[in-house]
């Protein structure tokens, strides 16, 4: 597998086998993690092998081709029953990500549809690659769409990994911070670490210093101290879901950034594909947050941190209000305010 930059292999099929890197090892180990089930996939998005929305996603979709795969059935209504197994327990793995249900939408639609069991393996495998290969052009898209937006200079601020390693390939937040490069080489890029899970410092520096993009690692209480002194003029980031009126759902710590931006007039932009905008949602405070387990506090790796019995708590994502956002940037275009009209016709339009 590649190993630099947005050449990054996060997922992909070596014949019948789903292989991941492990993201909970990076950066101080690259590791691949091979899949023959969808029960090992399931594992996998559910302990963060892979993670980020998009990423999972694709995870999912690849799951299901698993899962058809593994099925002993002949006729269509046991294949159907194992599917819908399998469908359920991806899609309880981790409820903030939209991009999960909407993938497993896309197979479910086949499976309803077609009632031939070779036929249906052969297509949830195809499909699942053609999500694998739409994921990573919409992120190129959402780059190509995000980076007029950003000043000569740009000083960026981005919150968790909304990179290669989250998505397809390329990413969202960082996609279109590696498009900011292209055309600009004088930028630098403020990498909050993302509490509790590291996703900056383990993850967005990683890929950034892979690709020679300036950058700074700073915790993710320093941001106020910066944004006051002036150093950052932009922020991008991710989001797991996207609600009708333009509220986002993205890594627990995002609305405090959001806050910090508009009190520093600084725009905050967030870059995700319409595959996360939900519009069956009308408002932020109808997203699922996940809460994740204590551990991700109260230690890291082998190292505890706070007292045994510590009381925790660990959501793991935060919803923006739309108030927040400057724009939203997809591979339809950067949708500005009234959001719930401009969603709404780019994901007609997708
Ligand atoms: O818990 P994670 O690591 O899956 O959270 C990831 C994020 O919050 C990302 O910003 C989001 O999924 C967008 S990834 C392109």
């Amino acid at each position: 597998m590649a190993k630099t930059g947005y050449n990054i292999k996060t997922i992909e099929w070596q014949g019948d086998e789903v292989v991941m890197i492990d993201q909970r090892l990076l950066p101080l180990k690259e590791k691949y993690i091979r899949h023959q089930t969808w029960q090992e996939v399931a594992s996998s998005i559910k302990t963060m092998v892979i993670r980020g929305a998009p990423a999972i996603g694709v995870a999912a979709a690849m799951g299901m081709a698993l899962a058809a795969q593994q099925s002993p059935a002949e006729t269509y209504a046991g294949l159907k029953k194992d599917l819908d197994l399998a469908a359920k327990g991806l899609f309880e793995t981790r409820p903030t990500a939209y991009n999960l249900g909407w993938a497993l939408q896309q197979q479910a639609r086949i499976y309803e549809k077609e009632a031939e069991p070779a036929r249906i393996r052969r297509l949830l495998r195809q499909r699942s690659q053609e999500i694998l290969e739409e994921d990573i052009s919409m992120c190129v898209a959402i780059g190509e769409h995000g980076a007029p937006l950003f000043p000569d200079g740009a000083r960026i601020l981005t919150h968790c990994n909304a990179g290669a390693l989250a998505t397809g390939g390329y990413g969202t937040a960082l996609g279109v911070i590696r498009s900011v490069f292209k055309r600009d080489r004088n930028i630098k890029v403020y990498v909050d670490e993302t509490r509790p899970f590291l996703q900056g410092a383990r993850l967005t520096a990683w890929e950034l210093e892979q690709e020679g993009i300036p950058y700074c690692l700073i915790t993710d209480n320093m941001s106020g101290y910066f944004f006051k002194k002036g150093e950052i003029n932009a922020v991008v980031v991710g989001s797991d879901r996207i609600a009708a009126n333009g509220d986002v759902a993205n890594k627990i710590g995002t609305y405090t950034v959001s806050v910090l931006a508009k009190a520093h007039g600084v725009p905050f932009y967030v870059a995700a594909p319409t595959s996360t905008v939900d519009l069956s949602l009308p408002d932020g405070s109808h997203i699922p947050i996940e809460e994740r387990e204590p551990a991700e506090v109260t230690r890291f790796r082998d190292c505890e941190c706070a007292a045994p019995g510590t009381p925790v708590c660990n959501p793991a994502f935060d919803v923006t209000p739309h108030e927040n956002v400057t724009a939203i940037i997809t591979e339809a275009g950067v949708h500005r305010e009234p959001f719930a009209e401009t969603l709404a016709a780019a994901k007609k339009g997708s």
